[in-house]
Order: C-alpha cells, then sequence, then structure tokens
C-alpha cells in the first residue's frame, strides 16, 4: 500500500528538515508572507485547490486566476462515473486527462473526484442490482484507479453515502443496496489498485460534531481498527451564513483516529458573513495538523454550481473578493503541517551478525482477497529473494467455476483453472527484499488460491 506514501512522506520530510535545520521537531511558524493562494499554503505545507470545469481551461480570464492562486485542481465533473465509464465497460479518460495535463504542465496536484456516488451515475449502472452492481462498482474502482495510477493526490473513492438527518446510518442507494460492505469493498479495489493515492471518503452536511458526521466518525473508526485502507476524510463544507462553532473540534476528533482531513469542496452563501466564515474555515484547517489542504468549488462567482449565492473566492471578473483576503491571511497567520526531520543513524553497536545470508534466489508470493457474494479482488504481493529478480511468474489455481476477469500490473495467461502472471515492463526487476504488487478480479469465489513465484 505505501511505496509511494513513504516517498512522498521522505520528501516532505527532506524539505522541512532542510527548512528546520538543527531544530529536533520542526514547524514552520506563523507570519509568512505568500501572495497567493497556492504559494501561501504550500509554504505552510499544505495545498490549495479548485474545481475545475475541463471546457473552461480554454478561457483565459479563468486560466489566469487558476494558475495564479491554485496548486491543486479536481474535476467538477469529469471523472464521475457518468462521464468516464458511459457504457459498461467502455472508458472515456479524455477529459480528466486534460485535466490532469494541466495540472502537470503547471505544477498542481489533482484531487480525484469521484469513483463512486449514488448520483451522476451512468444509465446503464443505476439499473443495476445485486452481484452484477457490485462487479460492475469493483471494476469501476478498479479501472479508473489504475489509469491515474501515480497521478493522483487523494481520490474520493467513496462520495456522499450517509443519511442526512438525525439517523447517523447509510444513505439508501442502488450501491448500498449491493451489501454494507460496499464502501470497504471500494476502499480495497481503489487501494490495489494505485496504492500510492491517498484514499478519502468524502461528504456534506459534516461541517460540525453531529448525527451524520458521527456515524461517519464511527465507519473511519471501524475501518482503522480492521485495517480497510482509509487515509482521508473529506468534509465537503459547501456553507450559508453561519459556521458550526465545533467546526474545528470535528475536524480534529477525525484527525486524531489517524486519519487526514481535507476540506474539499469549499463555498460559502453570499451575505455579511461570506468573508468571516471563509476566513474561519481556513483557521481551522491550518489549527489541525492532519488538515492538509482546502478546495474551494470553482473558480469565480459565475463558475459556482450555486448559481446567484456568489459564494466563491472571486467575482466573475476575475477580482479578488474580501473573502479571497480572508483567507490568504488565515494561510499566511497559520502554522505549518509539523514535521519530523530525518535523524542521523546511529553507528551499529550490536557484533555483525554471524548467520550468513541466504544463498537461494527466487520469489515468493502471497495474496490477500476481498471477496463479496459472485465476485473477488485479489492484490498478490511478490516479494523478491535473495539474489533480486529480472523478471517473475506467479501461478494460480483458481476454485473451480471462478474466472480472473481483469488483471493489473501484471499480464495475465489465461483465465480460469491455473492462471499465470507475468510482470509488466515497471515491476520485473526487483533488488533482494523488494516488493511488487499486481491484482486480479475474478467472478466466482477465490477462497483458497495459493500462489508459487519463480524468478527469472
Ligand atoms: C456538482 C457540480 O458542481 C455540478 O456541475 C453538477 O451539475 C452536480 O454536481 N457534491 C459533490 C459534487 O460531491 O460532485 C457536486 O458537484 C456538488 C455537491
Amino acid at each position: 500500500m505505501n511505496h509511494r506514501k513513504v516517498l512522498r512522506a521522505a520528501v516532505t520530510v527532506a524539505v522541512a528538515g532542510a527548512l528546520a535545520s538543527g531544530m529536533t521537531m520542526a514547524m514552520t511558524t506563523g507570519a509568512s508572507a505568500g501572495t497567493t493562494l497556492g504559494a501561501s499554503a504550500a509554504e505552510k505545507g499544505r495545498y490549495f485547490g479548485a474545481a475545475v470545469a475541463v471546457n473552461k481551461l480554454s478561457n483565459s480570464t479563468y486560466t489566469t486566476v487558476l494558475n495564479r492562486e491554485f496548486n491543486s485542481v479536481v474535476a467538477e465533473n469529469e471523472m464521475k462515473w457518468a462521464s468516464n465509464e458511459p457504457q459498461q465497460g467502455v472508458f472515456n479518460h479524455s477529459s480528466g486527462d486534460r485535466l490532469v495535463s494541466h495540472a502537470q504542465a503547471n505544477g498542481m496536484s489533482v484531487r480525484g473526484h469521484t469513483l463512486l456516488w449514488h448520483a451522476q451515475q451512468p444509465g446503464w449502472a443505476q439499473g443495476m442490482s445485486g452481484s452484477a452492481l457490485r462487479n460492475a462498482m469493483i471494476n469501476h474502482v478498479t479501472q479508473v484507479a489504475t489509469h491515474y495510477r501515480g497521478k493522483i493526490h487523494s481520490w474520493d473513492v467513496v462520495n456522499e453515502a450517509f443519511a442526512d438527518g438525525g439517523s447517523g446510518g447509510r444513505r439508501d442507494s442502488n450501491l448500498q443496496r449491493t451489501g454494507n460492505d460496499w464502501i470497504e469493498a471500494a476502499f480495497r479495489a481503489a487501494d490495489a489498485a494505485d496504492p500510492g493515492a491517498k484514499l478519502c471518503y468524502n461528504d456534506y452536511n459534516t461541517d460540525g460534531i453531529n448525527a451524520k458526521s458521527t456515524g461517519i466518525y464511527n465507519m473511519v473508526r471501524d475501518f482503522k481498527s480492521r485495517g480497510v485502507p482509509i487515509d482521508c476524510v473529506g468534509f465537503q463544507s459547501h456553507l450559508g451564513t453561519s459556521l458550526a462553532s465545533d467546526y474545528q473540534a470535528n475536524l480534529q476528533r477525525f484527525a486524531d483516529l489517524g486519519v487526514d482531513v481535507q476540506i474539499t469542496e469549499l463555498d460559502v452563501m453570499t451575505g455579511g458573513n461570506q468573508a468571516n466564515i471563509f476566513g474561519a474555515v481556513t483557521r481551522a484547517c491550518m489549527n489541525v495538523s492532519r488538515c492538509t489542504g482546502i478546495t474551494v468549488w470553482g473558480v469565480r462567482d459565475c463558475d459556482s454550481w450555486r448559481g446567484s449565492d456568489n459564494a466563491l473566492l472571486f467575482d466573475c471578473n476575475g477580482n479578488k473578493k474580501a473573502a479571497y483576503t480572508n483567507v490568504l491571511n488565515a494561510l499566511n497567520a497559520g502554522p505549518g503541517i509539523p514535521t519530523t526531520p530525518p535523524t542521523t543513524t546511529p553507528p551499529p553497536t550490536d557484533p555483525p551478525p554471524t548467520t550468513p545470508p541466504p544463498t537461494t534466489g527466487g520469489c515468493s508470493a502471497s495474496v490477500s482477497l476481498n471477496s463479496w457474494n459472485g465476485g473477488f479482488v485479489a492484490s498478490v504481493k511478490v516479494t523478491a529473494g535473495s539474489a533480486g529478480t529480472n523478471g517473475w511468474n506467479v501461478s494460480v489455481t483458481l476454485p473451480g467455476g471462478a474466472s480472473v476477469t481483469n488483471t493489473w500490473s501484471a499480464t495475465a495467461s489465461g483465465s480460469s483453472g491455473t492462471v499465470r502472471f507475468a510482470n509488466v515492463d515497471y515491476n520485473g526487476r526487483l533488488t533482494a527484499g523488494q516488493v511488487a504488487e499486481f491484482g486480479f478480479q475474478g467472478t466466482g469465489s477465490g477462497a483458497g488460491m495459493t500462489p508459487t513465484c519463480t524468478a527469472s
């Protein structure tokens, strides 16, 4: 799960370590003078993003503000299920790819929104249920996260799965009716497909401690206790004319569970309080060390899905509003994310090991399964032996009736009985002890598979 996460953490640590030079615990401190939202957030180890309607990237007023102010983007609609899998199994990533290219060319990170949601599903999925829908949804998660593998900072794996009101329970939907475990199945599939992306649960009306946010809190706590791969919680924060007094406390209680928190779709109704609320939300995020970034849901007021609410930071001509100034000041005044500089390894005091290192080469493989009635996703770890590998092959014998429907990060020969998975070009060469991961999805039961690994 963690190669790129570790790498990213190492890079953050190295940069902060250089800044901190000599302190044992570095904390980039208060006053700084960034002059754009992105630069000011970056000085504090965070991102500041905007939702982008990809067809507006040809509008120069729009892109001038976007490129100057923001260091993160999210597709307002273009990475949703209805947009990128319009027919079952037929994927169209052209608009999403355009946004990723724009981001890469301008040094911005990308949030992925959203792999699964009850809304904006393609018609074909809306009409599905049961194990057919469960298979289709896992396939969607797998294919989309694989397509963008390595390019997404954080994925909203599941959006808006909890009900409004006092129940604290799940929202009814076709996805929910496939079984209560659909959310964890989605997170496991996303983790297998893109182990480096942060995987978030995202929702609205969670802007304080209330029944809905507590329902989500309990789910996250349960996921963390059972090892379901969740890394972050997104708080959409589509706000009205006041802000819950426990907004920050709510972020903090999630952070205390061991997940990052992010403000993912911020916009605020216009009126006397708008600028204050924008400032207060930004301060709350800055005060929570695991609040890693803020995204506003559009660039200019006229780009907003909230019509006449004038809910954003720039007016329709691209001029900065009072809310902008409050946000920038809060970013500049806020504390940075605490980081620990690299420690120097003390010289070894133990005597040298007396057991000779093993001389065998080869490789080993282990499989972990995420199953549901009628299907499964298998995540396979290949570990190189002491000689390393130039390439590897893993054989798996599937139980009768099971078959492989798709594979990522390996090439499969055969689909039922004994199936052989060969490395792809980027993960065949492993040094001693190094691990490569691949995965496959199947129909039927995957129980009891024992992989065998051969190195070349
Ligand atoms: C909205 C878009 O802004 C609109 O263009 C679209 O018509 C509907 O969806 N919560 C979310 C976002 O997670 O995806 C929604 O975006 C706003 C509410």
